[in-house]
């Protein structure tokens, strides 16, 4: 894989060329593809939050399906800690590869079983892992749920899911995948689906994690604010494609690709962690008009204010704007590699 201008080389985990399309049946036999990813590569590095963002339908989850090997590419590598995962272990995730690549879902409550107690959703993964033994499981458990600030633990421990608030419960979630002390968490729109006044200590929870574990992260959201709050950097994936990536902070202050720019501009105020009242704004820019785009022009030119001639009629390759990738014809083609 070529190299990033000013590599730091200790990617942890790295994606190349990631592709999937589904085809879904229609009325009367007919079948329609969905490109969901297209040639997607991006790398984590140890300890370094990463946001993928995106509207709804953009591929955010089939990528996090697909790195937790739930789904299979069409094309692509991953590559974990140097391994390439799909060459290695082409049909089934390894028992060490799921342990160091773990997942916090968008509904806490569903990805609990509610007729078990939060003692046995953290024993079992503690014990198949052999991260702890009978004897000492109990004990085990009560430093996981200190850990992500469910306190005093003892209280929590025989709760079952329906015995606790939607917050509590996403931290019993959290605490499952720290159970197998991972390398990487993926965390799907993980603060979504609760109350907006518990969605900042989920986020401070993760950002704690990463700064005191040195916890890698790949958080899946739409949301750019809470993105900019916990994410080193931040990619912007429109229709399955990256359109933009580099460091968070530099994305929100001053977006190079149109699409980053529409994006942002649906949000009032860019420190908001709250809901997302701009998220049907949002969720126009990215519906509207997909009958007018060109098969070989840029995906997003039918509704860019910027769109060019040449954005009609040539897909633009990745150029490098400062320390960022964009995917778009504003700015100089150069010599970079076609990923972020
Ligand atoms: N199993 C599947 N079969 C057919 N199409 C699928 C399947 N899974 C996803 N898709 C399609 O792939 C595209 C990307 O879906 P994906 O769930 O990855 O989007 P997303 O960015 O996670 O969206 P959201 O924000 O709504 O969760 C969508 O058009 C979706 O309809
Ligand atoms: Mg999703």
């Amino acid at each position: 894989m070529p190299s990033e201008p000013g590599a730091r080389n200790t990617a942890l985990l790295e994606v190349a060329g990631l592709s999937k399309t589904f085809v879904s049946g229609g009325l009367f036999g007919t079948s329609r593809p969905v490109v969901a990813v297209e040639d997607v590569s991006f790398a984590v590095d140890c300890g370094e939050a990463v946001a993928l963002v995106g509207e709804s339908g953009s591929g955010k989850s089939t990528i996090a399906r697909i790195l937790l090997r739930l789904e299979r590419p069409d094309a692509g590598r991953i590559v974990l800690d140097g391994d390439d995962v799909l060459d290695r272990e082409p049909r089934h995730a390894s028992l060490s590869y799921r342990r160091r690549v773990q997942m916090v879902f968008q509904d806490p409550f569903g990805s609990l079983n509610r007729t078990h107690d939060v003692a046995h959703h953290l024993a079992r993964p503690l014990l198949r892992h052999k991260r702890a033994t009978q004897k000492d499981v109990r004990e085990k458990t009560i430093v996981l749920l200190h850990a992500v600030g469910l306190e005093p633990p003892e209280e929590f421990i025989s709760r079952r899911p329906y015995e606790l608030s939607g917050g509590q419960r996403q931290r019993v979630a959290i605490a499952r995948a720290l159970a197998v002390d991972p390398d990487i968490l993926i965390a799907d729109e993980p603060t979504s689906m609760l109350d907006v006044s518990i969605r900042m200590d989920i986020l401070t929870l993760l950002t704690d994690l990463k700064n005191e574990r040195g916890l890698a992260m790949l958080l899946i959201t739409h949301d750019l604010a809470s993105a900019r709050y916990l994410a080193d950097r931040i990619l912007v994936l429109f229709r399955g494609r990256i359109v933009e990536g580099g460091p968070a902070d530099e994305i929100v202050v001053s977006p190079a690709h149109p699409y980053t720019r529409a994006l942002l501009a649906s949000i009032a105020d860019v420190g908001r962690l709250g809901p997302e009242p701009a998220e049907a704004k949002v969720d126009r820019i990215d519906r509207a008009d997909t009958a007018d785009s060109s098969d070989t022009g840029c995906p997003f030119a039918p509704r860019c204010p910027e769109a060019m001639d040449v954005c009609r009629k040539t897909d633009p390759s990745y150029r490098t704007v400062g320390s960022r990738r964009v995917r778009c014809h504003l700015y100089p083609e150069n010599a970079g590699r076609s990923e972020e």
